[in-house]
């Protein structure tokens, strides 16, 4: 039986009303997640992190990855995440990190935010946690475009190709189609990384995929 392919209206409108009263995917459970994923996620990316420029997480939820980040002296992040009630939270939780002038918190679809992000930000580093997968193909391909003009290291802890995805039983809204790394590939990005991210489930299907671009 193939697997139903959701449009961006059906996936943006049930990741933006997981609220804690909700069967599942709430933001108390992200909140409470295991740090040893976001470690995890540090001990790839810590080379990547200059100080001069912007970290951008997408879906970041609560902030929980954003926040392990800021304790460790990391600034200049920004969250992006289409659930208003996570993002409520974290800034009940993450009172510094989202109180720092030197952070930015937005609340919307990654189509509808990313675009009005360029102005005077240089943003180096963009990574995802098991978000890509959750969205439509319009609004990967649009952030996989967006990352490749305004972006210089992209690290993506999602489901790759080959892969069996979990599927919408699982409660959470999936696209089964791979994600398109060659959208990034094609404008200049090369992959220098792509394993098994066993932090997020020791027996599960999660791939850490990083690129770096080459040219422009
Ligand atoms: C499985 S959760 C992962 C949360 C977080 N990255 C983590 O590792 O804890 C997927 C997250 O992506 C967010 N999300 C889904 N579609 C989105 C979109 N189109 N734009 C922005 N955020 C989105 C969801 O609201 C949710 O917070």
């Amino acid at each position: 039986m193939s697997e139903k392919i959701y449009n961006t209206e059906d996936s943006r409108g049930f990741w933006m009303t997981r609220t804690n009263n909700s069967p599942n995917n709430r933001p108390v459970a992200y909140a409470n997640a295991t740090l040893d994923r976001t470690k995890e996620l540090y001990r790839y990316i810590e080379d990547y992190i200059d100080s001069e420029y912007h970290i951008i997480e997408v879906g970041c939820n609560v902030g929980r990855n954003l926040n392990y980040l800021y304790s460790k002296d990391v600034r200049k992040l920004i969250g992006v995440e289409i659930n208003p009630e996570a993002l409520k939270m974290g800034s009940e939780l993450y009172v510094d990190m989202f109180n720092d002038s030197s952070s930015l918190f937005l609340n919307g679809a990654a189509g509808d935010i990313l675009p009005t992000l360029n102005n005077g930000r240089s943003i180096n580093l963009c990574f995802t946690m098991a978000v890509m997968i959750h969205m439509s193909n319009e609004e990967q391909d649009f952030t996989m475009k967006w990352i490749s003009k305004n972006c210089n290291i992209a690290c993506f802890i999602e489901l790759v190709e080959g892969q069996k995805r979990l599927g919408s039983t699982s409660g959470h809204f999936h696209n089964p189609l791979d994600i398109n790394y060659n959208i990034l590939v094609d404008a200049g990005f090369k992959i220098t990384t792509q394993e098994k991210f066993k932090a997020l489930q020791p027996n599960g299907p999660y791939t850490i995929t990083i690129l770096k671009r080459c040219r422009r």
